[in-house]
Order: structure tokens, then C-alpha cells, then sequence
């Protein structure tokens, strides 16, 4: 498996991205106060959050695809994928670690803002829930990364990997917790490409139906991508290409 962290960061190139990269790290500045280095408890409770975004677009991208009488391109699929796998994350350090009545109770209370709070916004600017989630990626594999460093230097056990990570990546028998964190480090990376993916193509679907002209030139700059590129991530991902 890649040992390499995949250090990538998608350079904001507007108001919209400059703000969910603010959120996000004002977002990590508390998380990384409250937990400190709890990486287990961390995984845990974060885990409880990451697998809300892809429900909550592919419901929305789902009923967006009704009204409008068209296909999704593979988009649904991908944030429904997206969900189950943060949640298999979550399945996967809640053997590790065990929340306990405060860090419950933090679940509970983020759960019911976090839902409503991206279901808005989702609903106001799906592009921007995108880019949020692409930097909260990000973040993640920085996380997995540390997390990684600490098994490493004996400051966390290697214990054993949960029967549920063994089933879930495929792993050896005898897999140990450092294998099950480079797997999940992995797909943080892939939901980050993802979500920068379509936050990109929907600048691009925004300039094409007669937005800024100048945000398309932005964007161009960076040679990521042009109207004449359909996004074909999803179907990348959805196929594992
Ligand atoms: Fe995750
Ligand atoms: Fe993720």
C-alpha cells in the first residue's frame, strides 16, 4: 500500500473557496483543541460528521435530477459511496476507541447543526459544500497522516486490526491498526479529489450558464479544466480508475 502521504492542497481561487477554507480551519483549530492528540476519539466523533456531506448531496443532487428531468453523470452513486465509507471508517474506530458520555453527547449535538447547517448551504451553493468538504479532506489525511506518526514513534498502540477493517479492505489476518489508517488515509484522498472534482465542475456549469466570466478565466488559469472537459471523476472513482 502507498506509504506516501498525499499532501495536496487545492489553492482557493475565489471568495466562495477562500470562505470554506476559512470554516474549515477554524473548524480544525477546535477540533485540534478539544482532542489534542486523542487520535482514536478523534476518528470517532470526526467520522460521525464526514459521513453526513455525501448523504446529503446525493439526496440533493437525487431530487435535483428529478426536477430537471436528467442524468447525474455518476454523481449520486459517488456521494452515496462516499457516506458509507466514512461510515465504515466510523464502524471501524469505534473498536478502537470508545467515545465516551461527553464525546457522545458532542455527536448528538453536531450531528443536528452540522445536518441542517450543510443542508442549507447545499442547497444555496453546492459548489461551496463541495469545496468544504475537498478541504475537510484534506484535512482528514493530515490527521491519518499524524495519526500514523504516532503509531510510528510507539506513542500509540499497533494493536490488531478490527475483524471489520480486515473484511472491509481486504487486509491480511494478521493486519495491524497502521494498516487500517494508510487504507482509510487513502480514501480521505480520494474523497478530497473527488469533492474538489465536482466543486470545479460546478464553477464551470455556473460560468457556462452565463456566470462570471472572469471566474472562468480564473479557473482556466489553473488549467484544471474547461467546458469542453465533461468531469468524468465519479465515473473514475465509481469504477476505480
Ligand atoms: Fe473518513
Ligand atoms: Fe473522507
Amino acid at each position: 500500500m502507498n506509504e506516501l502521504p498525499s499532501p495536496k492542497h487545492r489553492t482557493p481561487e475565489d471568495l466562495r473557496d477562500r470562505l470554506a477554507l476559512g470554516v474549515v480551519k477554524f473548524l480544525r483549530f477546535v477540533a485540534d483543541a478539544f482532542f489534542a492528540r486523542r487520535y482514536g476519539h478523534r476518528a470517532v466523533v470526526l467520522e460521525t460528521v464526514a459521513a453526513v456531506p455525501g448523504m446529503v448531496g446525493g439526496l440533493l443532487q437525487h431530487l435535483r435530477c428529478l426536477r430537471r428531468m436528467t442524468g447525474d453523470r455518476g454523481w449520486i452513486r459517488t456521494l452515496l459511496a462516499e457516506a458509507e465509507n466514512e461510515r465504515m471508517h466510523l464502524m471501524t474506530f469505534i473498536e478502537i476507541a470508545r467515545p465516551n458520555l461527553l464525546e457522545r453527547l458532542l455527536v448528538l449535538l453536531v450531528q443536528g447543526a452540522f445536518f441542517n447547517a450543510f443542508f442549507l448551504l447545499y442547497l444555496v451553493s453546492p459548489k461551496t459544500a463541495h469545496r468544504i468538504v475537498g478541504y475537510f479532506e484534506e484535512e482528514a489525511v493530515v490527521s491519518y497522516t499524524q495519526y500514523l506518526s504516532e503509531i510510528d514513534q510507539g506513542r500509540h498502540a499497533n494493536v490488531s486490526a478490527p475483524q471489520v477493517a480486515i473484511d472491509y479492505w481486504n487486509l491480511g489476518p494478521d493486519a495491524r491498526l497502521r494498516d487500517v489508517v494508510l487504507a482509510v488515509r487513502a480514501d480521505e484522498a480520494k474523497h478530497r479529489d473527488v469533492n474538489h472534482g465536482f466543486a470545479d465542475e460546478l464553477t464551470v456549469q455556473t460560468v457556462a450558464a452565463g456566470g462570471s466570466r472572469a471566474a472562468l478565466d480564473r479557473h482556466a488559469a489553473t488549467g484544471r479544466r474547461s467546458p469542453d472537459a465533461p468531469f468524468d471523476g465519479a465515473l473514475r472513482e465509481r469504477d476505480g480508475r
